[in-house]
């Protein structure tokens, strides 16, 4: 039988790294972590404590106090913090938008890497985020760097908040603001910012569709295996 590996997704805002991800993980066998919803986690928990995102002293006095633990399900994965439900929570308009100061802090970065690094150390896993192939798993067995343009990535975000009726007030090109800012964001910060691993092979999901894009990654990681 095949070793479990550890395989890294990373990318850019809603480049399809959950969706695919998610299929490879179930399709191994290997557990999926998805740490954008940590930052997530930590960026809700300090709007429900009424903490200003953008205070990096008083988001860090609070990460003691914040535990996030996930449950397997379909299509999604359960997500808790302190054992309450915030699954939906996490996906708002007001987490998307303070949650890149947030993972921007030492502290938070340094706090969930050991959480994911912990989790990976004991089963197969398909890890999404930014910083997976460059930090967190430097050696990942495989490494997949999923890519698409700025449109169709906001097309995807929009068609997916009307589906599940949240934020669905949203217009289009707030969406494409909205994703190019995190973008920024993500990329320019002085912590493990969002960088294609040296080793990282780039995927372009630009006009496929999932299923070609799980095609095109499980060859990749054949390719590896
Ligand atoms: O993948 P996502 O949109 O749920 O991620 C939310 C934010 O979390 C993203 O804007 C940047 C941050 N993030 C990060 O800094 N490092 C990761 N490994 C994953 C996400």
């Amino acid at each position: 039988m095949m070793k479990s590996m550890q395989i890294a997704i990373d990318g850019p805002a809603s480049a399809g790294k959950s969706t695919i991800a998610k299929i490879l993980a179930n399709d191994l066998d290997y557990v999926y972590v998805d740490t954008g919803a940590m930052y997530r986690v930590v960026t809700l928990a300090a709007l429900q404590a009424g903490i200003d995102p953008n205070d990096e002293q008083a988001v860090t006095d609070l990460l003691p106090n914040v535990k996030i633990t996930f449950k397997p399900g379909t299509p999604t994965q359960h997500v808790y913090l302190n054992g309450q439900e915030v699954t939906e929570a996490i996906r708002s308009d007001e987490v998307a938008r303070n949650v890149s100061a947030v993972a921007s802090y030492a502290a938070v970065r340094s706090t969930m890497t050991e959480l994911q690094r912990e989790i990976a150390s004991n089963a197969g896993v398909v890890m999404d985020g930014r910083d997976i192939g460059t930090t967190v798993l430097p050696h990942a067995d495989v490494k997949i760097f999923l890519i698409a343009s700025v449109q169709e990535r906001a097309e995807r975000r929009y068609k997916e908040n009307q589906a599940k009726g949240i934020d669905t007030d949203t217009t289009l090109a707030e969406l494409t603001q909205a994703i190019e800012q995190r973008d920024y964001l993500d990329s320019h910060r002085e912590i493990s910012p969002l960088k294609k691993a040296d080793d990282a092979v780039e995927l372009d999901t630009t006009g496929l569709s999932i299923d070609e894009v799980v095609d095109r990654a499980k060859a990749i990681i054949a390719d590896k295996a």
